[in-house]
């Protein structure tokens, strides 16, 4: 530590490895003061007071927004930085063709340099939190080491965290069991020189998101942004937690969970990976349109998935709050997030700002006549510009939900019925497809195809391969990871393993707009597949899978053309041989670590195709 590092809160344990480690990045990082986090009421409202102070946060209006902050941050940090994140492992094979590597050491040494003095100026906040319960059987922990309160104030949404997180590790010690923990560095890099005035989003052009698979570890430098700073969210319960599971035999995934209940009452448990920006959140919250269905949410982003006793997929939300994509949303198209939302408690991020100090963003009702931009400046219902960034968010605790289901509680979690993949694409790929067994299941999240988003920076709209929505996540060679999931079929009892889906909200007609009405009405692709696992909906088997048979899909009350339906619907041959050269080419990324039973399902789907 530097002479002139203070503790604000004294080390409140005396864990060797975790003060170690704390005082190893003080030394190295130079923080004016260390405040271990307790996670209590009055922390947050000190943060948020002191981030209020800096600019960071405008309160919000408490008779609309109680509790509630809006932030804009620096243009040039608004999305995670895939072309930044690297997985650092000894063997540049096991980061595999589609994540960025470097030697570790070499990044070590590249970081450090980085890090060295980067929170001068500033206060380090030491972060205890858990991904999961903190009742699981290995509870799985980690400390994030942060100069960023906003950062700090967001995990406390995110993630379970503070003191008590202490006293479980210490407790487990205690009991012999020398509980795991996963050291997370982040720095928003930029430290204050003596005198020197803080900005409202301090950042560095310079961005780095480091995981380190071997040794279960996390550096980040340069951003504020949610997935690049949050470190329990992405870089753990998705990078390194698959990293895990694929040790341990289970899956990490980018995953909503929810759970669906029949008019008869007969309750099924849904999970389904969409890539960022690709409706997860709007699903987990769904309003079903047709009577007497009900859903409750567990998850909006990810599952931790382990095959219980029983030799059924049990799945657990791993976080403690919503992280979700504001545009779009409003009281039609997810009146359950905006009940949630009001209840205040909230950090939004890149909306606009109302006079009468609410947010707002594009889709959203009540169309101000006047507002501040995200970027700080004045904007009319005449303005070329959004208001609101396309990947504005709003971060708010999931405890608010009032569907929130019951199970969510539960550190067994819930026993997976079926598994849907999806994406955002304009042709080819029809409203819903059944997979014949897990192996096909496992081909098309292999194959999964997507438009990109503004979730990342980059741009939008390029289709492009994210292999069970995870291309940004997967903390090691993809080839093994669909190897992974090849196992899991191989290794159970497939009667007992969710039956797997391939769906698409985004298909378009010739007039460009969306084919399906979504949102809502999503709710009738859930029975189906619902009615597909009692065996009581038709379908009709084509080259890529079972659809729907004609009057299978209860459309009752919808307000669609049989032709829009149709063309939903619709298997084009023609599309799909298309498709074939770009999954080859796809495919081919892996060489030998791609599993044959890929390269055979591609095959059949060929084959199919020709007949
Ligand atoms: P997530 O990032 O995967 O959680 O996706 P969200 O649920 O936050 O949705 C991202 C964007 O897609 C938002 O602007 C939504 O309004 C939009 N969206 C979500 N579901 C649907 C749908 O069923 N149909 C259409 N057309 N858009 C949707
Ligand atoms: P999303 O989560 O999947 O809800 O967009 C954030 C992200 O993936 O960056
Ligand atoms: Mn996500
Ligand atoms: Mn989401």
């Amino acid at each position: 530590m530097s002479a002139t590092t203070e503790t604000t809160t004294s080390a409140p344990t005396t864990h060797p490895g975790i003060v170690a480690w704390v005082t190893e990045v003080a030394e190295l990082t130079q923080p004016d003061r260390i405040h271990w986090c307790t996670g209590s009421d009055e922390e947050w409202a000190e943060l948020t007071a002191s981030l209020e102070a800096t600019g960071t946060f405008t309160r919000l209006n408490p008779d609309v927004m109680p509790n509630s902050f809006h932030a804009a941050s620096d243009p040039t940090d608004v999305a995670r930085v895939e072309d930044r994140t690297y997985i650092c492992s000894v063997a540049e094979r096991d980061a595999g063709p589609t994540n960025n590597w470097m030697d570790p050491e070499q990044m070590k040494e590249l970081m450090r340099g980085l890090y060295a003095g980067c929170m001068r100026g500033r206060t380090m906040y030491v972060i205890p939190f858990v991904m999961g319960h903190l009742e699981a059987d290995k509870p799985m922990f980690g400390i994030e080491v942060t100069d960023s309160a906003y950062v700090t104030v967001s995990m406390r949404v995110m993630a379970r965290m503070g003191t008590d997180v202490l006293r479980r590790i210490e407790e487990l010690e205690a009991a012999g069991e020398s509980p795991a923990w996963v050291p997370a560095l982040h720095s928003v890099g930029m430290p204050l020189e003596p005198g020197q005035a803080d900005v409202a989003w301090p950042c560095n052009d310079t961005k780095y998101i480091v995981q380190f698979p071997e040794e279960r570890m996390i550096w980040s430098f340069g951003s504020g942004y949610g997935g690049n700073a949050l470190l329990g969210k992405k870089c753990y319960a998705l990078r390194i937690a698959s990293v895990m599971a694929r040790d341990e035999g289970w899956l990490a995934e980018h995953m909503l969970i929810l759970k669906l209940t029949s008019p008869q009452g007969v309750t099924k448990y849904v999970a389904a990976a969409f890539p960022s920006a690709c409706g997860k959140t709007n699903l987990a919250m769904l309003k079903p349109t047709i009577p007497g269905w009900n859903v409750e949410a567990i998850g909006d982003d990810i599952a931790w998935m382990r095959i219980g006793e029983d030799g059924r997929l049990w799945a657990v939300n791993p976080e403690f709050g919503f992280f979700g994509v504001a545009p779009g949303t409003n009281e039609h198209t997810n009146p359950h997030a905006m009940e949630t939302i009001r209840k205040g408690n909230s950090v939004f991020t890149n909306v606009a700002l109302t006079p009468d100090g609410n947010v707002w963003w594009e889709g959203l009702e009540n169309t101000p006549a006047q507002a501040t931009s995200w970027k700080g400046e004045p904007w009319t219902p005449e303005s070329t510009e959004l208001s609101a960034h396309a990947n504005s968010r709003y971060c708010t605790p999931i405890k608010q939900c009032s569907i929130l289901a019951d199970e969510y509680d539960d550190p067994r979690g819930v026993p997976i019925d079926a598994i849907l993949f999806g994406g955002r694409r304009k042709t080819t790929i029809p409203l819903v497809t059944e997979a014949r067994d897990w192996n096909h299941g496992t081909f098309m999240g292999a194959t999964l195809s997507s438009e990109t988003t503004a979730a990342a920076v980059g741009a939008v709209g390029v289709v492009r391969r994210d292999p069970m929505a995870m291309l940004p996540f997967i903390g090691y060679n993809a080839g093994d990871y669909f190897s992974h999931w090849v196992g899991i079929g191989k290794d159970n009892d497939a009667a007992k393993l969710p039956r797997m889906f391939y769906v698409n909200w985004f298909r378009r007609g010739d007039d460009g707009d969306f084919l399906w009405p979504g949102f809502g009405e999503n709710s009738r692709v859930l029975k189906w597949v619902i009615e597909r696992l009692d065996g009581q909906a038709a379908a009709v088997e084509t080259p890529i899978g079972h659809v729907p048979a004609p009057g299978s899909l209860d459309v009752d009350g919808l307000d669609l053309t049989d032709e829009q339906l149709a063309q939903a619907l619709a298997v084009d041959a023609e599309e799909w041989k298309a498709e074939i050269p770009q999954i080859e080419e796809w495919f081919e990324k892996f060489g030998d670590d791609l599993p044959a039973v890929l390269w055979s399902e591609l095959d059949t789907l060929k084959a199919r195709l020709e007949a």
